[in-house]
């Protein structure tokens, strides 16, 4: 994050003597990322960070992958999956992965365990519901649109505070942050980003929870490890102290939120390129959002998008507000997930266009994960399929 905070004590000078009123040292950790040469934070526990006095590892289920083959387009249900509940972390579905980025939904209705993804950073997206993200950083309330960032190997849970909660989450191999382009070269967002700093939540205050022989759920870099991933296992490690002890911590590494609603959607005369919406980007993926805007005003416009093929990437929207008017007609609905792959040429419905013409404002919701290598499609995402969405173009309703 381009964007230094601080939270609770922390001494003047950092790697000197901070004592708690005991007279006992505070245990300081530099958290990291790219081989200490990119952002960090400094962070004061009461207890080792390092004490574990149990390990063993941990088996998740449910996954598979399968390729999209034959190459469709394709349409899923996430509300068919609706199972009764469950927790935010451990009872993910996952829809769509490829070995850069895992993509799954889960309604959830009761707190996750503590939770530790080692492999790479978490977007998590509110579809609907209340929540409070505890970590060793502090605690983050996050609502229905809110996107949020989890830094790579942070501790923490998601307990769900209201009605039940809906999350689109995408798992990253490496880290999530602004585009580049609207960033200076000393990390403050640029006049013409469609977010800033004003619009970022990080958490104010430190989290501190007594505890002793606390499980944390790992999710770890594993040579021999089991698919989706390659080289994804899980490890249950038992902290000899709660990890929510930290009284203090500043830097530039921490987990954030950022409300969809918050995002200023980039507009002009004729209709504007997928990367006006650009919100985030990963290592080999991007994330988008698409928001309620007043639509071209060139007086020929249409305000649709054309048709287009996007050569290098996998296109996988979801539909979260509103309604999509490109794909009207479609069978699209909230909560749904169509994949338009590369390899396939994708555009509005049959009608779409002429419907568009002269109409000023879209009152559509959507966010967009474009990945750089083909996305596989897991059981969850076969489990919920419209299996007749890729002949809609043709107005037909059968393969
Ligand atoms: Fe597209």
């Amino acid at each position: 994050m381009p964007y230094y905070r601080s939270a609770g004590e922390v001494p003047p000078k950092r790697h000197t003597q901070f004592r708690a009123p005991d007279g006992s040292l505070y245990a300081e950790e530099l958290m990291g990322q790219e081989g200490f040469s990119s952002d960090s934070s400094l962070l004061y526990h009461r207890h080792l960070p390092t004490a574990i006095v149990a390990a063993e590892e941990y088996d998740p289920t449910g996954w598979t992958r399968t390729p999209n083959r034959p190459l469709k387009p394709r349409h899923l249900r996430t509300h068919k999956l609706d199972s009764g509940g469950g927790d935010p972390v451990l009872d993910r579905q996952h829809l769509l992965a490829n070995d850069d980025v895992r993509i799954s939904y889960v309604v959830a209705d009761r707190p996750s365990p503590l939770y530790r993804n080692a492999i790479g950073d978490e977007c998590l997206y509110v579809e609907a519901g209340t929540a409070r993200v505890e970590s060793t950083f502090g605690t983050l309330e996050v609502a229905s649109g809110d996107y949020v960032i989890i830094p790579t190997s942070v501790i923490h849970r998601i307990v769900p505070t209201g009605e039940r909660l809906r999350l689109l989450t995408v798992e990253a191999t490496g880290h999530i942050g602004p585009p580049k382009r609207y960033l200076s070269v000393r990390g403050q967002f640029l006049e013409h980003s469609p977010y800033c700093e004003r619009d970022i939540r990080g958490p104010s205050e430190p989290l501190l929870v007594e505890g002793s022989d606390v499980e944390v759920y790992v999710q770890h870099r594993s040579r021999a490890g089991r698919p989706p991933v390659g080289g994804s296992a899980w490890t249950r490690l038992v902290f000899a102290n709660h990890p929510f002890d930290v009284v203090g911590w500043d830097g530039h590494l921490y987990p954030w939120a950022f409300s969809i609603h918050d995002f200023e959607p980039i507009t002009g005369r004729v209709h504007q390129p997928p990367p006006a919406h650009q919100t985030f980007q990963g290592p080999n993926f991007v994330i988008c959002s698409f928001v309620p805007r007043k639509v071209d005003y060139h007086p020929l416009a249409i305000p649709v998008p054309y048709n287009h093929h996007n050569v290098d990437s996998d296109e996988m929207m979801f539909y979260t507000g509103g309604s999509y008017e490109a794909r009207r007609g479609s069978g699209i609905e909230q909560g749904s997930i169509s994949l338009h792959p590369s390899g396939f040429t994708h555009g509005p419905q049959p009608g779409a266009v002429e419907r568009a013409i002269g109409v000023d404002y879209f009152d559509e919701l959507a966010v967009m994960v474009d990945t750089f290598r083909p996305l596989d499609l897991c059981e969850a995402a076969l489990a919920c399929e419209d299996t007749g969405y890729a002949w809609t173009w043709a107005g037909r309703s059968l393969p």
